[in-house]
């Protein structure tokens, strides 16, 4: 006991210390936090879907019809038909054989790494990958080799320089807190040359980016073998996917253990996923007002000396010192908007980014007030 009270001792004294904030109200442009009204710059609702009017019917239905929990993992007595309509629906929107569903992105992270990569595997994994990808490689019997962010020379000589087996190379497609793309297309070509799998993180590329926001099949000019994902960001809902190969999903629904040994979804997270899927697909005007609110919060901050080009719906304000970040994002809430610090182990010690996040609900003044506010700030921290 001892020594977690001095290990939160440290943390305390580090500004590293966590508090959980609640909101009371739906997670829109709006919300309400620990009971104050805020603009919401900070969700991963990016397409606004989580409470949309047809998304939220379409759960209704789901629960007069099924009830609320799923009674068992997918394997026994937990699938129901509309588990399976999603997984058709998400193969066909990513434009692969099939799917498979899990309870989160972070148990398909787990459950598909570990799964594949067995003793015989060396995995080339990006050093700035989501916490999930990390876990799944430690939790694979495979040896992990991390290689520099979005360094394709640095993957390509630690590739070079293990003998051939079986290889794996993952990286998130928009990485979680810098927003930035992985250069997908280059490391296709790597992967073909020296004969290796290749599996990306579609968790904040799904509903985003490609022409439609079908995310990095759509985007890229290659199709990764595997494609992870989300249904919690732009789709609004809850849980996990992966898509690949007939053959690659039948091992998964065998082997994956986060897939095997967790109760099935909710039928009402399922069915609001179709519903959000099927929005997506009818109404390309949510990406690209989505896409048009990143072009102008990035040329507005550019206006007021930060450095940023993103292409994803994450913007990243470098702040630095964790103090000053905290300090910061108080006063921004202060001011009605919520956009949390996001501090180690997050991101890298002394690199406290605010993590502004767009909406498609978003408009061109509620950015410019954003943006006044973070200047008027900037100088004062
Ligand atoms: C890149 C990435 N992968 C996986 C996950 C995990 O997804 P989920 O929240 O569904 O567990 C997240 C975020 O939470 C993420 O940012």
């Amino acid at each position: 006991m001892n020594s977690i009270n001095k290990k939160l001792e440290y943390i305390k004294a580090n500004n590293l210390y966590r508090k959980i904030k609640y909101l009371s109200e739906s997670q829109d442009k709006y919300t309400t936090v620990d009971g104050m009204k805020v603009l919401l710059m900070s969700s991963n609702n990016y397409l606004g879907l989580s409470n949309n009017e047809d998304v939220k019917q379409s759960a209704i239905e789901a629960i007069q019809k099924y009830g609320l929990g799923s009674g068992g993992s997918r394997l026994t007595t937990g699938s129901y038909d509309l588990h399976r309509k999603l997984e058709r629906k998400i193969a066909e929107f990513k434009n692969y054989e099939d799917a498979l569903i899990f309870n989160t992105g972070y148990m398909a992270n787990l459950g598909v790494i570990s799964a594949i990569c067995d003793e015989n595997y060396y995995i080339f994994s990006d050093e700035l990958n989501h916490a999930s990808i990390v876990d799944g490689c430690r939790l694979s019997k495979g040896e992990t080799i991390v290689y520099k962010h979005n360094n394709v020379k640095d993957l390509e000589n630690k590739i070079k320089a293990l003998n051939p087996s079986n290889r794996i190379i993952v990286s998130d497609s928009v990485f979680s807190m810098d927003g930035d793309i992985c250069n997908f297309d280059k490391i296709y070509e790597i992967s073909k040359r020296y004969n290796l799998l290749t599996i990306l993180d579609d968790a904040h590329a799904t509903g985003v980016i490609g022409k439609t926001g079908r995310g990095s099949s759509e985007y890229f000019k290659y199709k990764p073998d595997i494609t992870i994902g989300t249904l919690s960001k732009a789709i609004g809902s809850e849980g996990g996917f992966v898509c690949a190969s007939e053959s690659i999903i039948d091992f998964l629904r065998n082997k994956a253990r986060s897939f095997i040994f967790s109760t099935a979804l909710s039928p009402i997270v399922i069915s609001g996923a179709i519903k959000s899927l099927e929005i997506i697909d009818e109404n390309i005007q949510l990406v690209e007002k989505l896409s048009n609110n990143i072009s102008y919060a990035c040329k507005r901050l550019n206006e007021i000396g930060f450095d940023i080009d993103s292409h994803s719906p994450i913007i990243p304000i470098l702040i630095g010192d964790e103090e000053k970040a905290v300090k910061l994002s108080e006063l921004l809430l202060e001011n009605g908007i919520f956009i949390p610090a996001i501090r180690n182990p997050t991101v890298k010690k002394g690199c406290t980014i605010l993590r502004l996040t767009l909406m498609s609900t978003h408009n061109y003044e509620d950015i410019d007030y954003v943006i006044d506010i973070i200047n008027k700030y900037k100088l004062e921290i």
